[in-house]
């Protein structure tokens, strides 16, 4: 749960502290700054942004900033992140308690799930949105696949110079490609057994929040087309199979970072055409699996933020998704007071 949060110099917050409930609103008019506290907490747990790099969370008058959270159970954690640009360098430094700490040492401390209303884009807009879905779903279940991506994406990005250099005949020496290939295929098998169990999961469960949302007895289907093998030896045949293709093009092809979901309705893909309010409540019923998934996974229900989602939602789906929200710490940010938050703590700014 999270107590407390000072801002310092993040994006239009030179000095802001707020104290927060289990259920707290956050209220204030367009501009005034309201998502940037959300972003500020989810930047804190996931240490990325949902919107935007780094360096644009720093105060345009500012060369530094600096979040202070307060968190934690029965006692409380403290967690200081500093980022300073100097010229075109952006240095981070991350303490939990007083100790450093690398990203990897925060992610899963408190998991979360935030609600955008962007979030349609998740069915909406290329593979990408889906694959950072994904992610950022399973590195806060565990370290396990945090691991493996991090490790898969620094030889990625290694295999990929090399292709780009022979192919642009920088060099001529590929038996560097073959140590990437075996490297590459022991992560690349672990994220797919984790990716497995979250669509098995998701398959499972997101019929029944859709029929919820919509009302009638509707069937979601989530098709993971993988462009590799799952095996760790098949993985590998495979790389080393498309070696050339790669050097033709200059990056590797295939792998889990081009891999597509298919998101289907009642048989028809996503990509077909569905209609604006089925993609929304698609979108929906996709984030409210993701709670599930979190709360099996981790044994505790994922902190919620939401961000200007009530306003967009029908009454009916207002309710379901502030049902699910009675269970956890929920943080909502709204342009004014409604029906909606009663018994919220509200914080105006
Ligand atoms: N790096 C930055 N330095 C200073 N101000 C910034 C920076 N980045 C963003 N801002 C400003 O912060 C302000 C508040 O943004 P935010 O998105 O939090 O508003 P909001 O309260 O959520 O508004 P809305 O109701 O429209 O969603 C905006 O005016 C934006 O221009
Ligand atoms: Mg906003």
């Amino acid at each position: 749960m999270i107590k407390s949060i000072k801002l310092t110099n993040f994006r239009s917050h030179k000095d802001l502290t707020a104290d927060f409930e289990n259920n707290t609103a956050i209220i204030g008019k367009n501009a005034a700054g309201k998502t940037n506290i959300l972003e500020a907490i989810y930047y804190s747990f996931i240490t990325k942004s949902f919107r935007s790099t780094q360096s644009s969370l720093i105060n345009r008058d500012s060369d530094f900033m600096k979040i202070n959270l307060d968190f934690g159970t029965d006692k409380t954690d403290s967690m200081e992140y500093r980022i300073k640009q100097s010229g075109k360098y952006t240095s981070r430094t991350i303490t939990l308690n007083g100790v450093n700490k690398p990203a990897s040492g925060i992610i899963g401390l408190q998991p979360i799930v935030i609600f955008v209303p962007d979030d349609v884009r998740i069915i909406t807009d290329g593979p990408s949105f889906r694959r950072n879905l994904i992610n950022s779903i399973i590195i806060q279940t565990s370290k396990d696949y945090l691991r493996a991506l991090n490790v898969f994406q620094k030889i990625l990005n290694q295999r990929n110079r090399l292709l780009y250099s022979l192919k642009n005949r920088l060099t001529t020496s590929r038996d560097q490609l073959f140590v990437y290939n075996l490297q590459m295929s022991e992560p690349i098998s672990v994220i797919y057994k984790y990716r497995d169990d979250l669509i098995d999961f998701m398959n499972k469960n997101i019929s029944a929040k859709y029929s919820m949302i919509s009302g009638s007895p509707d069937k979601v289907h989530l098709d993971y087309l993988n462009s590799l093998p799952k095996d760790k030896e098949d993985i590998l045949s495979s790389l080393e199979a498309h070696t050339d293709a790669d050097i033709s093009a200059g990056f590797t092809i295939k792998g889990p970072h081009k891999d597509e979901l298919i998101v289907s309705l009642n048989g028809f893909s996503s990509r077909d055409n569905l209609s604006r309010g089925e993609n929304r409540s698609l979108s929906l019923a996709i984030k409210l699996t993701e709670i599930d998934y979190i709360d099996l996974k981790t044994g505790s229900p994922p902190l919620l933020l939401l961000d200007d989602v009530l306003s967009e939602l029908d009454s009916d789906r207002q309710k379901h998704l502030l049902e699910q929200s009675k269970k956890q710490q929920t943080i909502i940010t709204s342009t004014e007071i409604d029906s909606s938050i009663k018994g919220y703590k509200v914080i105006e700014i």
